[in-house]
């Protein structure tokens, strides 16, 4: 039995990540302007399997425990990954991470993503908040942040695979935030 719930937007499916998406997810997942802007903790050069050993024990095992893992898949292509929205309990101190495959961006892919995941985290797994984090200078990600109601908070020293970010910005998202934000979307 799925341990995630299924969304649906207009254009996408978010539905959980399984082994069986490991071949997509590395094609569309392994590039350095993608992976440059990620926390240090991810290596680079990536490894070889390295993202099915990621899915088979990091993902599975906390599936719906601590951490909730959508896949990305557009509608008119359901059987290939292209991104990932990652919520965890336990924040580092973040709570929330994503990617999407380069050929994808700057369509409003993850704005639309991120609704849904965070109707759930706030409704159904009992967040208050979320905290999310960026690098100084990945304005991409920073835009999603600011598109979906976030709070920045403040920048601190951090440290990513490209080590030409030294720092990071940090945003906050109360649930009353994302009641008020989505108020005023309709
Ligand atoms: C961050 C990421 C997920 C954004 O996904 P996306 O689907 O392209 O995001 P969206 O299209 O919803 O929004 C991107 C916004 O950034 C804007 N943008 C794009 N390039 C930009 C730039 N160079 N400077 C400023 N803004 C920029 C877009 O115009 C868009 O805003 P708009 O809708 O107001 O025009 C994607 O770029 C990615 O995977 N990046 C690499 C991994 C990463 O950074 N993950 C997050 C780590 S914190």
């Amino acid at each position: 039995m799925a341990k995630l719930p299924i969304f649906a937007t207009e254009r996408l499916i978010l539905r959980e990540v399984t082994e069986a998406d490991a071949t997509a997810y590395e094609k569309n997942f392994v590039d350095y302007e993608i992976i440059s802007q990620l926390a240090s903790v991810v290596p680079w050069p990536y490894p070889p399997g390295g993202v099915l050993d990621f899915i088979r024990h990091q993902i599975v095992p906390r599936q719906g425990n601590d951490r909730w893992v959508w896949g990305i898949f557009l509608k008119e292509q359901p059987s290939e990954i292209i991104g990932v929205v990652d919520l965890w309990r336990t924040g580092t101190p973040e709570n929330r991470g994503f990617w999407l495959g380069r050929r994808y961006w700057g369509k409003g892919i993850m704005t639309e993503a991120v609704f849904p995941i965070m109707d759930y985290a706030f409704d159904v797994l009992g967040f208050e908040k979320l905290c999310f984090s960026n690098a100084v200078g990945n304005k991409r990600s920073r835009r999603v942040k600011e598109k979906t109601g976030a709070q920045f908070l403040r920048i601190e020293p951090g440290t990513f695979v490209s080590a030409s970010y030294t720092e990071r910005e940090i945003w906050e998202l109360t649930r009353d935030r994302w009641r008020e934000f989505k108020s005023r979307q309709t």
